[in-house]
């Protein structure tokens, strides 16, 4: 049995369940997400996580019916406020999106156009979902600047996009999003294509201004340390699949999966404890190049034999550890991370060689002799 939250049992704003995506690939069609299941509850604040095409886009874009051609729910719900948003027709998902579900972009270049000014942006996402009088929605517009910290609004509101600076623009689609009151905000990597010392200061913003709609986030974000001060779920995921979900405090005081342990590593200034920076070696693998068990084994210096042939399900962590942690602390792991093994980053337990099957690339830089 796994343990559910309070949190988790309440009325339920989001519900992902057993969702799978396939893109077209030739003549065949690669699985980019497996099996993913996740739930957001009314104002709750949910980070994924996870490095570059483990399927964090896929999965947001899924939610929110913009996978594009090619793009194929194999199977799974994405349940919304009580409605099967991969059932709802376009028009009425169309509804959905930009009114309860706002989304925001990495690059908010791509999703501004540079050939309207920023007022007519913001006042057209207003209109397009309220009865609203020109002169109210660009009254709401200039307000809406004035919150995100754009000084006068109302002239702001007549220039065009390239005359802001990236952190503007990003401001601009945090107040594009916040206009109609959404109950969930998507934000896929909002600030990486912003300055280091401009990312702070908007993600700082856009938590806030979150908090005080009353508003659910989903924070997509490569670093694990975006989601450090901004939720208070996180699951991350490697190769399509949830490896690791848990609340924020207990991800980062007691990680359970290798790979989430080799994200904290791999942070400057965020492991808690005496340890090196030690990147994850290797890289994710292709979407149909995985191996047959577990997607990370290449990369894994906790590997077993299983590891390269069965599939690790996720399963609560005081099941597998019999100890007893916070309830909803999940992970899909055959061998998961002792307490005492977290800080250093590597088994301290006597593990033994594992080689991987022919053709597959072992990252770990162990070998048989050195066991
Ligand atoms: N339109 C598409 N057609 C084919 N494959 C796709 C498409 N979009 C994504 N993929 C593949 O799906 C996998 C997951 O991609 P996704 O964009 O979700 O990764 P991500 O975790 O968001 O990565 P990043 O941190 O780089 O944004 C990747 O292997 C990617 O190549
Ligand atoms: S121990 Fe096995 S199942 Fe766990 S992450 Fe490593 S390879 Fe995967
Ligand atoms: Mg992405």
């Amino acid at each position: 049995m796994i343990a559910v939250t309070s949190q988790q049992r309440g009325a339920e704003l989001l519900a992902i369940e057993n969702l799978a995506v396939s893109f077209a690939a030739g003549q065949s069609r690669v699985r980019v997400i497996q099996d993913v299941s996740l739930r957001v509850g009314p104002g709750m604040r949910l980070g994924i996580v996870g490095e570059s095409g483990c399927g964090k886009s896929v999965t947001s874009l899924a939610v929110m019916g913009l996978l594009g051609r090619g793009g194929k729910v194999e199977h799974g719900s994405v349940v919304f406020g009580g409605r099967d948003l991969l059932a709802l027709p376009e028009r009425q998902l169309r509804q959905v999106r930009g009114r309860e579900i706002a989304m925001i972009f990495q690059d908010p270049m791509s999703s501004l156009n540079p050939v309207l000014t920023i007022g007519e942006q913001i006042t057209e996402a207003i209109r397009a979902h309220q009865r609203a009088r020109r002169h109210d929605a660009n009254a709401r517009a200039a307000q809406l600047l004035q919150m995100v910290g754009i000084p006068a609004g109302e002239a702001a509101l007549r220039r065009y996009p390239h005359e802001f600076s990236g952190g503007m623009r990003q401001r601009v689609m945090i107040a594009t999003a916040l206009a109609l009151s959404p109950k969930l905000l998507i934000a896929d990597e909002p600030t990486t294509a912003l300055d280091v010392t401009i990312q702070a200061q908007v993600l700082e913003l856009m938590g806030r201004l979150v908090k005080d709609a009353g508003a659910a986030l989903m924070l997509v974000t490569h670093n694990l340390g975006v989601v450090a001060g901004m939720t208070e779920r996180v699951a991350v995921m490697y190769a399509g699949r949830i490896v690791e979900e848990a609340s924020t405090p207990d991800l980062f005081g007691r990680p359970a999966h290798p790979y989430t342990v080799g994200l904290l590593h791999s942070l400057p200034g965020v492991q808690t404890r005496d340890s090196d920076l030690v990147p994850i070696p290797g890289m994710v693998p292709q979407p149909g190049h995985e191996p047959a068990g577990c997607a990370f084994a290449p990369r894994c210096r906790w590997r077993l034999p299983r590891c390269w042939t069965e599939q690790p399900q996720l399963e609560g962590v005081e099941q597998i550890a019999g100890d007893q942690l916070a309830a909803g602390h999940r992970v899909a792991c055959h061998n998961p991370v002792a307490p005492e093994e977290a800080g250093p980053g590597f088994p301290i337990r006597a593990l033994p060689f594992v080689p991987p099957p022919p053709g597959i690339t072992d990252f770990t830089g162990q070998s048989e002799t050195a066991q």
